[in-house]
């Protein structure tokens, strides 16, 4: 586990741009595309700025591939879609080769089975999950990370990549990848920033409550386990 603590959100969004770019560009190198799953949320969105405005012509967008670590029940054009937000501040500005969005606007169990079809026939029928080159991911105050929130079913999904996943406090079912595809990763990149989550940081970085409670600490990836925090986000880290 890796943990790089940034002065503030902007250098963080810097950092995490240029890391993406550096991933891609030797992923390209070596397998002629790059596959990437963007968070949600709004902490990320600094990340996609800096990317669209950095990197627009330092990358081979078109062997970009494009994926989602969770969706709202909400329409695309919806203000919560996390597809909207990666669309306005990064996909509509450098047309990647491939964007697979869930599709927050069909009924959630409908929409899990639609994205687990299309990461199958985009990874081709493996026999384990597919291993992304990068998944991106922030946390929130109650530990989750992706949909995954805490003692909820998709906790113990482990025979799907994609699922729908009542969240009984927010009143709603979201859409998101599981913990073997997030587990697969080559790389995860969680992006932390804000004084308000400092005490969730410490919490999933060094504390001992129950994975279950804190789900962002069930994400053990095959590959690299890096935290980019700011510095507010880090103060109560020992
Ligand atoms: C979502 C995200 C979620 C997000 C955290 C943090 O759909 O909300 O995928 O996992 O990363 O909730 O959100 P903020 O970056 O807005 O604090």
């Amino acid at each position: 586990m890796n943990v790089r603590v940034f002065d503030d959100k902007q250098e963080l969004a810097e950092a995490a741009a240029r890391d993406f770019a550096e991933r891609a560009r030797t992923a390209i190198q070596g397998s002629s595309r790059f596959t990437v799953a963007l968070a949600g949320g709004s902490t990320p969105e600094a990340t996609y700025e800096a990317l669209a405005s950095e990197y627009a012509g330092e990358l081979d967008w078109s062997r970009v591939h494009v994926f989602f670590g969770d969706e709202r029940s909400v329409p695309p054009d919806d203000e919560d879609s996390n597809y909207r937000m990666a669309n306005e501040a990064l996909l509509s500005r450098v047309s990647p080769g491939s964007v697979h969005r869930m599709r927050g606007e069909l009924p959630p169990e409908e929409a899990a089975e639609g994205y687990e079809k299309e990461l199958r026939d985009f990874f081709g029928a493996l026999d384990g999950p597919p291993e992304f080159d990068l998944v991106l991911l922030g946390i929130g105050g109650d530990g989750h990370t992706a949909s995954l929130f805490p003692n909820t079913g998709a906790l113990d999904v482990t025979d799907r990549w994609a699922a729908a996943n009542p969240v009984p406090k927010l009143d709603t079912t979201r859409i998101t990848l599981t913990l073997p595809v997030l587990n697969a990763a080559r790389a995860v990149n969680f992006l932390v920033a804000g004084d308000d989550k400092a005490e969730t940081l410490a919490e999933i970085l060094q504390g001992n409550a129950s994975p279950r409670e804190y789900p962002s600490k069930l994400v053990e990836p095959a590959g690299e386990l890096n935290w980019m925090v700011d510095r507010e986000a880090a103060r109560n880290l020992r």
